[in-house]
């Protein structure tokens, strides 16, 4: 069976694209299935950063073909000035890059409403998007009058459907929209696009039955699916392993192998309660070394110890068979690390995730404390190498999550990575997925 998912197990952030990219090359289709330009995804070799948003991870790899499936909200600047970024660089993007039809298209409205009610939960409080209008974009998709897919805008109907939903916008939201230059600026789109547009259900479906092997990039963490996750504080999309087949069309028969990714520890941009959050020392040590501000927004992102309780459930939830622990590099120079694997709610220890944000708000941590280490890891390429505690950390980590530690991360760049075959998978990593050989 050929399918193999990365999928963020926290608030967003894990360095999916660093895994995806190193994945990449051992599978010939790379395919975004949820969330839009509010992902931000970095891939970090030869001494280059590239910063992806809505286009998949793989677009770095020659010979290998990147589907932006219908599950996305797409906004065309967005991928347009992306597109135009990568081959600024030499990337060559001409035959690598399909876009479903059935994609809904962020328009300015989605954004004005984005920001308008952002901070308007009652009680006042704000999600803290990323303001690129994802959550109002996908609210349209669902109630259908006024949404508009990427397969409308080559329609004759398109003029007339445009103006129709922005008189109603312009009603609702009580903004000025000039119907006519929004109109002219998609056509525009639209045509730039064209080349790329086309049914990316059945191009996964035909790929799937010839047994052609696609790697799916999750964006986002799976802490922020809207139906799964923390609610109100989430994404608008099925950011966990649920989404892959809704987004793609993909039955989730086809896929064999998920790859669930954490960080060492835990981060979170935007508001919402985050049990093992460290608003002091600790949390600003963690956020220096790990240089952690939005790769989107460039917000300060909330540093905490590594919620075992969370990253268990989620594992679960997305059928995760093998971690990627990324970062650990950035844990180094602690004397004692501490990861949470039970919460204390109104005086019960418990260990299953609540469901109800406010008995999230109210668990109390209940801490395991570990050794830590004083080494750098950046230059480490096995895992033998690694210090003892550094091992013994790791390994806790996947007993609490009930699953094997097959990747880890100590540092950015394609080479700072250390692959472990594991049981259940022996042969399942690139012989030679890097510049430098690494191994077990
Ligand atoms: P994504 O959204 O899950 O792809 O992750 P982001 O790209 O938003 O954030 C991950 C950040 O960590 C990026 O700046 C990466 O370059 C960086 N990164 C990835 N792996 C490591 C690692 O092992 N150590 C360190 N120090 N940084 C890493
Ligand atoms: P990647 O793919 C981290 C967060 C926002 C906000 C909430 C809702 O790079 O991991 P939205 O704009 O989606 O309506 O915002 O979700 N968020 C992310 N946080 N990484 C992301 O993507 C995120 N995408 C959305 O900060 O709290
Ligand atoms: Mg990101």
């Amino acid at each position: 069976m050929p399918g193999t998912c990365v999928v963020g197990l926290q608030w967003g952030d894990e360095a999916k694209g660093k895994l995806v990219d190193i994945l990449t090359e051992e599978h010939e289709i790379v395919v975004r299935y949820a969330g839009g330009a509010n992902a931000g995804h970095t891939v970090v070799s030869d001494g280059q950063t590239w910063k992806l948003s809505l286009i998949p991870s793989g677009i770095l790899r020659d010979g290998v073909t990147c589907v932006v499936t219908g599950g996305v909200v797409l906004d065309p600047a967005s991928v347009i000035n992306e597109i135009d970024g990568l081959e600024s660089r030499g990337v060559r993007i001409d035959g690598k890059l399909l876009v479903s039809d059935r994609a809904h298209v962020v328009f300015p409205w989605h954004v004005a409403e984005d920001k308008l009610l952002d901070g308007s939960l009652t009680g006042g409080e704000s999600i803290g998007t990323t303001g690129r209008g994802i959550g109002p974009c996908y609210r349209d998709k669902v109630g259908r009058s006024l949404a508009i897919r990427l397969g409308d805008l080559y329609r004759p109907e398109f003029p007339s459907q445009l103006r129709h939903i922005a008189g109603l916008k312009e009603k609702l939201l009580g903004v000025g929209l000039d119907a006519a230059a929004i109109e002219a600026q998609y056509r525009g789109y639209a045509e730039r696009l064209r080349p790329l547009v086309c049914d990316t259900t059945s191009f996964l479906l035909d790929a799937v039955e010839a047994g052609r092997k696609l790697l799916f990039e999750g964006a986002q963490g799976a802490l922020l699916d809207v139906d799964h996750g923390t609610y109100p504080f989430v994404t608008s999309s099925n950011s966990s392993g649920v989404g892959i087949s809704s987004g793609s069309g993909v039955p989730g028969r086809w896929i064999e192998r998920v790859i669930g990714v954490v960080k060492a520890y835990s981060t979170r941009v935007g508001g919402g309660p985050m049990p093992t959050e460290q608003d002091n020392a600790v949390g600003q040590r963690i956020r220096d070394r790990g240089n952690e501000y939005g790769t989107v927004t460039r917000r300060p992102r909330r540093c905490g110890w590594f919620d075992a309780v969370a990253a268990r459930y989620t594992a679960r939830l997305s059928g995760v068979d093998e971690l990627a622990v990324m970062l650990l590099d950035v844990l180094s120079g602690f004397d004692e690390l501490k990861v949470c694997s039970a919460y204390r709610i109104a005086g019960r220890e418990v260990r299953q995730f609540p469901s109800h944000v406010d008995d999230l708000r109210q668990a109390e941590p209940v801490y395991e404390t570990l050794p830590g280490w004083s080494e750098e890891l950046t230059a480490v390429r096995r895992y033998d190498e690694l210090p003892e505690n550094a091992r013994r950390y790791l390994a806790r980590i996947g007993e609490l999550l009930g699953r094997p530690v097959t990747v880890v991360s100590v540092g950015p760049d394609r080479v700072q990575t250390i692959l472990r075959p594991s049981a259940s998978t022996p042969n399942a990593w690139p012989r030679h997925p890097h510049s430098t050989p690494v191994n077990a």
